[in-house]
This record gives structure tokens, sequence and C-alpha cells, in this order.
């Protein structure tokens, strides 16, 4: 990736003084989007869905909650059968984005199956005010109503409390990433820093760390992944998921029997760190379109980087997870009955053409395998009696 011109905005040009003039990409991208003040998601100017910047599955109508709420509905129900009658149960949502999901699944419960919603509490795990704000207008008549919804943080809850469906849906993608770079035989980090001359932002090439070496010579250990790959050209560059191990754990820990749900954009290693990906996944959206360069807008654009699944998968075994399975989007919506529900929009609104074939569309791009289809359904659980066997209606 080139340094390309940049506009500039004063707030992080001072923060980036302030830290001495460079710093890791790293915190480049946990600044432009997590800054209270002036970042993407900090500041709630994320702009989700089909007029906003980008959409996830869940702003674009609610077809795509329903078709998942009846997986996470069943899974409740399964997990309900498997406790004593006082343990609580829950469903979590990280990084609810503009709360689109929550309000779905609740409006799901409410007219499918009032008994198991009065049973379940509604937690909410997001980092950024902005974000919370929106959350909370867009659940407001829920709130209103007097249902159990919470908006908390991991280190808040009791170990082993938790008796729950997990969810994060484009989570893990905006998780701030490292980036790595080949030059010289050797592998330094990306840096941010500015150009003396344009007063621009530019990358600068900083020292790698020990946590990241140890993570990356882990990764060749135990999964014969090479960073940099054999013959990689010089500049090639990937980028690696520093936070994604510890916030696995951090979940596990809180899990008393439960299944997590991760939905990404997701590559296997192999395609991942190969010679022909020599720059990464990371990508920005504004207005619907993909913004070359990421230095353009920084907080008022969203970036995002695809997860790895081996690693993933590795880190969650390795802590204790069982993985249920790995499925792609458009495979998983078609198991939970999306043919169906086409099929039902075009017989509802038969007198309305126009939002029939919004709605339509909307579905398409669920599975279209060059769109939202392609994302991966990651299922992991974990249970107190190891023997206990959960079934995935969306893995078939
Ligand atoms: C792309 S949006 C996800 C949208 C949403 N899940 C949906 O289905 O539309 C990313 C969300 O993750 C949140 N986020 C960022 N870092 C997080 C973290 N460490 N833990 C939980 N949420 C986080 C952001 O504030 C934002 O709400």
């Amino acid at each position: 990736m080139k340094s390309l011109p940049a506009n500039n905005s004063e707030w992080l040009i001072k923060k980036i003084i302030k830290k001495g003039g460079t710093i890791s990409f790293y915190d480049y991208m946990d600044l432009v989007l997590n800054d209270p003040i002036n970042g993407y998601y900090g500041s709630g100017k994320a702009n989700l869905g089909s007029r906003g910047d980008f959409v996830t599955s869940s702003s674009m109508s609610d077809d795509f909650a329903f078709l998942l709420s009846k997986q996470i509905e069943e899974w409740l129900i399964q997990i309900k059968s498997k406790l004593n009658f006082d343990e609580k149960l829950c469903f979590l949502e990280f990084g609810s984005g503009d709360g689109s999901f929550m309000s779905a699944f609740l409006k799901y419960l409410s007219v499918n199956n009032k008994k198991i919603l009065k049973k379940v509490c509604f937690i909410i795990i997001e980092p950024n005010e902005g974000m919370i704000k929106k959350q909370q207008m867009k659940l407001e008549k829920y709130l209103k109503l007097g249902f159990d919804i919470s908006w908390s943080n991991l280190k808040e809850l009791e170990d082993k409390s938790l008796n729950v469906v997990i969810l994060a849906n484009e989570v893990l993608d905006a998780l701030p990433v490292e980036r790595i770079i080949n030059l010289n035989g050797k592998i330094h980090r990306q840096g941010v820093s500015i150009d003396n001359e344009t007063g621009r932002l530019i990358f600068k090439e900083i020292s790698i760390t020990k946590e990241l070496e140890k993570s990356i010579a882990f990764a060749k250990e135990k999964l014969d992944i090479h960073i940099p790959p054999k013959y990689a050209p010089e500049r090639w560059t990937t980028e690696w998921h520093i936070d994604n191990k510890n916030w696995l754990k951090a979940i596990y820990e809180k899990i008393n029997n439960g299944i997590l749900l991760i939905i990404d954009y997701a590559k296997e290693a192999k395609r991942y760190y190969s010679l022909t990906n020599n720059d990464g996944t990371l990508i920005s959206y504004k207005n619907q379109r993909i913004v070359e360069n990421f230095f353009a807008y920084p907080g008022n654009c969203d970036l995002t980087s695809h997860i790895c699944i081996e690693t993933l998968v590795f880190d969650s075994e390795n802590l204790g997870f069982e993985t249920v399975g790995v499925v792609k989007q458009g495979e998983a919506l078609l198991s939970l009955g999306l043919a169906e529900r086409l099929f039902q929009i075009q017989n509802e609104l038969k007198n309305d053409v126009s939002k029939a074939l919004s709605r339509r569309e909307a579905l398409l791009r669920l599975v279209d395998p060059i769109c939202l289809g392609d994302f991966k359904w990651l299922v992991f659980s974990k249970f107190e009696n190891k023997k206990t066997k959960i079934n995935s209606i969306c893995i078939r």
C-alpha cells in the first residue's frame, strides 16, 4: 500500500505528535475508529445501512435478523433444557452497531416466543459511547416496555456467570490490527507518521514488538503459517490480529454453558498469507464506496480487515471451546429458510411491487457469493458437561 496524499485532520496530527511523531498502525486504527470525540464509532458518527457508508447484514432489513433469530431461539431452547430451573439465560451481542439486530431479535421473540422472551436477559457489550446512544434510541420502545436489556463490559460480568448465546457480527473486523511489512528479508511493523514537508500522514516502518514476534512464531509452530511466506517480494504486507486471542479468552472465562457465533469477512490462512495477497485485506468504506487511501478521511469512514479462519479456530479450541462448525453465510441462511422467506415476501407484498423488489434485492445480497454471502459463520460452544452436543440448523 502506497503512502498516498492524505486529508489530515488536526485532531489526529496532535495525537500523533503527542505520542512522539509516529504511532503503530494498531494505534492509528484504534484512534480513527474508537477515539471518543473524533473516532468513527467512538463519536457515534458511524452511519450504517443502505443510506449510510456501508451495509451490514442486519442494517439492510429485518430479514437477516428474522432468519438468524430462528437459530438463536433454537440454541437458547437447547441451552435452557440443559440448565437447572433457576439459572438465568442470556443473549449477548458484541458491537451492536446501530442496534438493528437486537431490535429485530426482540421483535421476533415478542411475536414468536413470548415464553422464552421472559426467561432471557439481553446484554450489549459496546465500548463506544457514541454507538451506545444510537442503540439506546433504537431500543427505546423495548426499554420503555421494561424488557431486560442492559449495556455492560466483560470485566463487569462474573466468571462462569453466563448461560448464553453470544453474537459478534462484523465486530472482529473492527478490532485494531498491526500491519506487518517485509523489508530486506525481515519483518517490520508499519507505523503512521507525519511528512515533515507536507504535514500529511505517511507510513513509516517501525520495529516489531516482542509480543508480535512471539505471536507470529507461535502461528508458524502450530499452524505452519509463514509470515512472510516463502519468496515474498520486498514490501509484501499483511495484517496481524493481535487482540483476538485475548478477546476469546475473556469471553471463554465468562461462559458457563453457551454458544459463540462469530460472523465476519474471513479467509483461510493459505489465501490470507499468500504471495498473491501482497497487501493484506484492510479496506475502508464511505458512502457505499471503497476508499483506496484510508488516510483520506481519518475518523470519518469505516476501516476493517478480514479475520483468519485457522488462527481463530485454533485460538478458540486451545482455550477449550468446541468448534461446532464453520459455514458460509449464504449456506447458513438457506438452511434457515431464506428461500421460503423470499416466497413469503413476494406473496405478502403482491400489491407493493417496489417494496417487494427492494426486500428481495436485500435478501439476495445476503447470499450473493461476491457480496455478504461469502461471510463466514464460525460457531463455537462451551458446556460444563463436555459431552453435551448441540444441534444447529445453520450447519447442515
Ligand atoms: C461494523 S459495526 C457492527 C454492526 C452490527 N453488529 C450489525 O450487525 O449491524 C462494529 C461495531 O463493533 C463495535 N466495537 C468496536 N470495538 C469493539 C469491541 N472491542 N467490543 C465490542 N464492540 C466493539 C463498534 O462500536 C460497532 O458498534
